[in-house]
């Protein structure tokens, strides 16, 4: 483990099927009025609506809805939520829903008692909360992004075609998720490959990077193995509790910064994820398997260790009189495999962009430096082209 690091988790999980039991435990806590925060109806067709109304109702508290969180969230929403949550005062922000309602939740947590516009503030200047912030509750009920114990609040402004995450400190944080894999099993199977896919994305941006030996590839290469593992059992029979169960685990520990100790991190396929995802407003998991193979190819020749490694560690790949380079290869034929088996993207024409599209994407991806090869710009519209 190179470097020096801290790491603190403020988020208290619930897990399991009884894990809804404990909201009775933490609303206590916090003031009177809670914001309930949702998206477009799967929680009132489900009936965790009505079973979360009259818990907060148990509870004492004035509730103030606020429905319609659209999945990738936009600038103009969290507006309007930064002012329902002012004009009503509310005390506590309770998500539930997907990474899009957590994220809103924490975006207008630290814009409730803010002058400034949230998306001018965080999203542009990119500083820091200097004001109040409410505290944010979720109840998670899709699998992916680890939004429910980690910082990350992603929103997109259609009219500056951007697509931006903020990563806010512990204090933004849900101070608690409540995590029932029975809550996923609503969810359409193309949602649920594609939060899939993302646990499975957010745990190699973190891999892709660094040459030295550190725990944190290993807790990476293992967290891989049980995506691919319950994937597989899951897309064949989506009612199985263990499979999602380990899937909704998976997913937290991905992005909670765990394995990101000690690493310099890539990021690069989710940042020009994010910029399909700013001119499609396409499903994020479908945008990040759509560039994924392209971009892992044109980086591979410069962290061919850690791809050869990928290929027999987490797929299994007989090593034996095979070179780093052939070995790297037949690691990412058995990534493609397995995204085909599961149905994820294979490539963006599926998500509706075209050619005239890919100069407004290359605009709007951000371009980082942590993984193996930095790509300048030309780069980006050659792995953007080649994932048409
Ligand atoms: O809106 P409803 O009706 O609830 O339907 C949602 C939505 O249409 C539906 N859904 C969720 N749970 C369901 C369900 N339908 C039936 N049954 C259920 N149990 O699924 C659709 C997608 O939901 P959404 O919340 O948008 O999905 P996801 O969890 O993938 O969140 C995506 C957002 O998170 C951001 C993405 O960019 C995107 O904006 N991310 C956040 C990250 C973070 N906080 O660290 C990191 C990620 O990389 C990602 O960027
Ligand atoms: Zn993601």
């Amino acid at each position: 483990m190179l470097g020096n690091f801290s790491y603190h988790n403020p988020t208290k999980l619930y897990f399991g099927e009884d894990a809804l039991g404990y909201l009775n435990e933490e609303l206590p806590k916090y003031g009177k009025t809670v914001q309930l925060i949702y998206g477009g109806g799967s929680i009132k067709r489900n009936g965790l609506y009505d079973e979360i109304v009259a818990i907060l109702k148990e509870n004492g508290k004035t509730i103030v809805e606020d429905a319609g969180v659209m999945p990738n969230p936009t600038a103009e929403k969290l507006r309007e939520g930064v002012k329902l949550a002012k004009e009503n005062k509310v005390d506590f922000l309770l998500a539930v829903g997907g990474g899009s309602c957590c994220d809103y939740a924490k975006a207008v947590s630290v814009s409730v008692h803010c002058d400034d516009d949230p998306w001018d503030k965080y999203y542009i200047r990119f500083e820091e909360p200097t004001c109040e912030i409410v505290p944010v509750g979720c109840v998670l009920t899709m699998a992916g992004t680890g939004s429910e114990m980690n910082g990350g609040a992603v929103i997109t402004n259609h009219e500056q075609k951007l697509k931006i995450g903020h990563v806010f400190g512990d204090d933004v944080m849900p101070k608690f998720s409540i995590l029932n894999p029975k809550y996923t099993m609503t969810l359409p199977k193309r949602q649920m490959v594609a939060g899939v896919y993302d646990i499975f994305n957010h745990i190699c941006e973190q891999y892709f990077s660094g040459e030295d030996d550190n725990t944190s590839d290993y807790l990476a290469e293992a967290l891989m193995k049980s995506v691919v593992h319950s994937s597989l059992i899951a897309v064949e029979n989506p009612e199985d509790y263990e499979a999602r169960s380990n899937i909704m685990w998976s997913a937290t520990w991905a992005l909670n910064t765990l394995i990101s100790r000690g690493k310099s991190t890539d990021w690069m396929v989710h940042m020009l994820g994010q910029a399909v995802g700013a001119i499609t407003d396409a499903t994020h998991g479908m945008t990040l398997a759509a560039v994924s193979l392209p971009y892992y190819r044109f980086i591979m020749p410069y962290g061919l260790k850690k791809f050869a490694r990928f290929a027999t560690e987490v797929w299994g790949i007989n090593p034996a009189g095979k070179s780093e380079e052939e070995l790297a290869n037949e690691g990412l034929e058995a990534l493609k495999n397995w995204m085909q088996t599961i149905g994820v993207a294979m490539n963006l024409s599926e998500l509706g962009v075209t050619e005239d599209m890919i100069e407004a994407i290359a605009d709007a991806t951000i371009l980082l430096d942590g993984g193996y090869k930095k790509l300048d710009r030309d780069d980006v519209v050659a792995v953007l082209k080649a994932s048409l």
